[in-house]
């Protein structure tokens, strides 16, 4: 297989640079003395999940009940379901744990927890659970200074077949910041709301066993995390054009390229049309707030070069790019390929069902995507 012939669009994923981006968070938690329990939703992918937690125990965090069962069946069996449970999820959960896998959920709902013990206790499994908590991202979770941060956990330690399994926040703020200063607050506030919500329950009598943080712009940049059990970032073991713009990596970390076609060329407006659509990169913007004109992704030469030249526009299946030089217009023929490095690798891959994987710039291995709910 080869780049120049296999079919467009499609994932190329340079494997050295999984590797070296594995390694950089797994020496973060070592030299912290944390556990790793990276976040699978970036890459869905048994493969990339071996190699990300090579030298740690095998945790991990999923997005999804179907990652969850696709993992579990490559024997990945200590897994953390990082979406608050409800009800509807109920039977499904209780397959997965009867299965014989360790399946953590979380929740901030008090009534939700009765109700998922309720369900544990008729089915004769036993769930932990941990508190999710809202550390300044304000998506989902607990305020850490409302009763209920204290009366959640309780009613779970309370639970006949729950155990309360600990306390878990994301920074997903941390994606809405200008400058590397602003990145390290919100880490520090992450982890500092999360610290003394335990403090506060264990002297309230409540035992905490894991304090659970992480989003990868957090985790690259924190300065310590003591009080701090496990980190669970996701999207460093690829990052993307909104990670190497927002400073938690740099444009040659970047692991996920979209491997496209151009399939129109016009002279007159200056511009090419490739096969690589909303479908196969996915719309989200950029870090616009620091690159006002980031479009929808870097286009790369096949070398993996940069070219200057973006995405600028997107439809189902078509993405149009201008090209301003007209040596390197001339260059660019109806059927030349270009790869594109994505603003969001996550939401890319989560578009295709595999990867072509790349070393020394060849294709040698292509590696299943676990897609679904
Ligand atoms: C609950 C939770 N934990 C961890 C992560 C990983 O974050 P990142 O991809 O920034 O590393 C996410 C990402 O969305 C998340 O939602």
């Amino acid at each position: 297989m080869d780049i120049r012939t296999i079919g467009t669009p499609s994932l190329l994923l340079d494997a050295d640079r999984v590797r070296r981006n594995a390694a950089r968070i797994s020496d973060i938690a070592k030299r912290n003395g944390v556990r790793l329990r990276p976040h699978i939703k970036t890459h869905k992918c048994v493969e990339v999940a071996r190699i990300q937690t090579a030298g740690h125990n095998g945790a991990l965090t999923v997005s999804t009940l179907a990652e969850a069962r696709a993992f579990s069946r490559h024997g990945f069996l200590d897994i953390t379901y990082a979406v608050p449970i409800e009800c509807g999820k109920f039977s499904e959960a209780i397959d997965i744990v009867r299965n014989g896998v360790k399946l953590s959920l979380i929740t901030d709902d008090a009534e939700t927890s009765r109700q998922l013990d309720d369900a544990a206790r008729k089915a004769g499994v036993r769930f932990d659970v941990l508190l999710k908590v809202d550390c300044g991202y304000h998506r989902c979770g607990v305020e850490p200074h409302t009763p209920e941060a204290i009366e959640i956990p309780r009613r779970i330690n309370d639970a006949e077949n729950l155990n309360f399994a600990g306390i878990l926040t994301h920074a997903g703020h941390s994606y809405n910041t200008t400058s590397k200063e602003e990145i390290l607050a919100i880490a520090r506030q992450e982890r500092d709301v999360m610290v003394a919500l335990a403090e506060k329950l264990r002297s309230d009598g409540v035992e905490v066993p894991t304090v659970s943080i992480g989003s990868t712009p957090s985790i690259s940049c924190i300065d310590h995390l003591r009080g701090v059990d496990e980190i669970r970032p996701g999207n460093y073991i690829f990052f993307d054009a909104f990670q190497a713009t927002l400073g938690s990596c740099s444009f040659d970390d970047c692991a996920l390229t979209v491997l496209a076609a151009i399939v129109h060329r016009d002279r007159g407006r200056k511009k090419i049309i490739v096969d690589a659509g909303a479908i196969a990169l996915s719309k989200d913007r950029g870090a616009v707030e620091i690159d006002p004109a980031c479009g929808y992704g870097h286009v790369l030469d096949l070398e993996g070069n940069g070219t200057g030249m973006r995405v600028e526009s997107l439809s189902q299946e078509h993405g149009t790019i201008h090209v301003l030089n007209d040596e390197v217009f001339e260059s660019l023929k109806v059927g030349s390929r270009v790869r594109i490095l994505a603003n969001h690798s996550c939401l890319t891959a989560a578009q295709h069902s595999h990867f072509n994987v790349l070393e020394n710039g060849k294709i040698v291995d292509r590696w299943e995507i676990h897609r679904g709910w």
